[in-house]
Formats: structure tokens, sequence, C-alpha cells
């Protein structure tokens, strides 16, 4: 139906510098720290990525503060910054100015992104932290579930975008569970639209659920990560980005 749309591909790119402090912890800028998140954005945007996603945590656990620095400088690129909604962030995105912010729940003990942003539970919190990167320029994004409460909060708090997690989906695909929780995006994706929100979507989408999850409405956006680090270690960054965005354009 419209699977033919065109869909923007933000590569996330975090697992690239996973990799390298796997080893370089502490001493990531030694000569020898590989491999280079930056030169996987590089290639990524050379492959035809929309954009580089990148999620600077509290623990520093993967990218670090002079890869997004040096990322941001890339020519052509569009940077989209993950962060958590703490002051010391704000400060940090104040300063980088990246075209897009998309905030997120951040815990330490998580292996990565778990849930969505609660945006019901801590409104004042989040819309301040709205108001401010919107000030600064940022395009500002709600990394939430696909649940009309939280796609409201979000609407009121000013972000003109919304990026709907489709964990919940991804890991169901394949079982019984998938169709309810496609149905769960798809009106997720009606409500977002119909409050004039941008919707963009991402979390555990692969080459094979890619083809299910562009048949969802009104998607911007696409943000995508393990799997296409996953599939450039076998193929190369070029290839595996090129073949990522054959899927959704
Ligand atoms: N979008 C958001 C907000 C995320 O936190 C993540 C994971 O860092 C992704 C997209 C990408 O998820 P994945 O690595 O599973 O493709």
């Amino acid at each position: 139906m419209n699977s033919k749309r065109t869909i923007l591909l933000g590569v996330n790119i975090d697992h690239a510098a996973t990799l390298r402090q796997a080893r370089y912890r502490g001493v990531h800028q030694s000569i020898h720290a590989e491999p280079s998140p930056v030169s996987f954005a590089r290639e990524s945007l050379l492959a035809g990525a929309d954009g580089i996603t990148v999620h600077l945590r509290e623990d520093r656990r993967h990218i670090q503060e002079e890869d997004v620095y040096a990322i941001a400088q890339l020519p052509g690129v569009r940077l989209n910054l993950e962060m958590a909604c703490t002051a010391e962030m704000v400060v940090f995105a104040k300063k980088l100015k990246p075209a897009a912010v998309c905030l997120v729940p951040e815990s330490r003990e998580e292996v990565t992104t778990e849930g969505g942003l609660d945006v019901v539970k801590q409104f004042a919190r989040v819309k301040e932290t709205v108001q401010a990167l919107k000030a600064a320029g940022c395009e500002v994004s709600l990394f939430i579930e696909a649940n009309a409460q939280q796609i409201e909060a979000a609407h009121s708090t000013g972000a003109p975008v919304v990026e709907l997690h489709t964990g919940a989906f991804a890991n169901a695909w394949k079982t019984p569970a998938a169709d309810k929780e496609f149905e769960r995006l798809r009106l997720g994706c009606e409500k977002a639209k119909q409050l004039g929100l941008i919707v963009n979507a991402g979390h555990g989408i692969n080459y094979d659920n890619i083809k299910k999850i562009i048949t969802l409405p009104h998607l911007n956006e696409l943000n995508i990560g393990h799997t296409i680090v996953s599939r450039a270690l076998m193929i190369g960054v070029r290839p595996a980005v090129a073949e990522m965005k054959a899927h959704i354009s």
C-alpha cells in the first residue's frame, strides 16, 4: 500500500564504538584504536544514509564526546543526538547544536534503551528540556511507546517529532504476538499524525522485520543501528547501509 514511500534512514553507529571500547576503553584516543565510529559514519553517509544517530550515554559506554564532535564535522551530516533528560546533557547539546535531538530514558543497568520515555509521569522535566533544546535550534523528538496517552503528552510538550519504540514488535516478530504489536504501532502512527506530529520509529529493526515495518503509515524516518553494524562486519559498511536503504526507499 504505502511501502514505496521515501522513508529516511538514520544509521545509529553506537555499536561501532562499542567494539572499539571493548579493547580501547580509556585509551580510545590511541592511534591504534579501531574501529573508528567516525569512519563508520562517513562510510554510512557515502552509502546513502540520510542521517547519523549517536547516543551519548551517561556512562560513556560506547560513543565519546570527541566522537560526537568529529561526526558533527562530517560534510553533509544530519546529526541526531540521543540523550537523557539531564542538565548535563542539555549543556552538551546546546554547545553541539545538532540538527536533531531525541530524548530517551536511560539507566545504567540496561543493555540498550529498553523502554520509551515516560512523558506522562515526567511531564514537567521533559517539557522544560524540549523547550530548552528547541530554543537552541534543535528539532526535538521524544522516544516513546506507541500509546495514546504518551503520544498526547509528547505533543503537549511542544516536541514536533515522536520516535515510536519498535522493540516490542521486534521481539514478537515471527511469534503470534507480532500482529498485536504491529497494530499497536499502526494506531500510534495514526494518532501521532492526527496531532500533527512527525513520526519516526526505531529499535530492534532488522533486515527481515523491516519489510513489515515499512508498511506502517506516515513514517518519516527509521533509526537503525545494531543490525547494520552487525551486517557491516560481514559485508562492509557501504553495502550494509545500501542494502537497508534499498529496503526502505
Ligand atoms: N532509536 C532509539 C531511540 C534507540 O535508543 C536505539 C538504540 O540505541 C535505536 C533507535 C536503534 O536500535 P537498534 O540498535 O536496535 O537498531
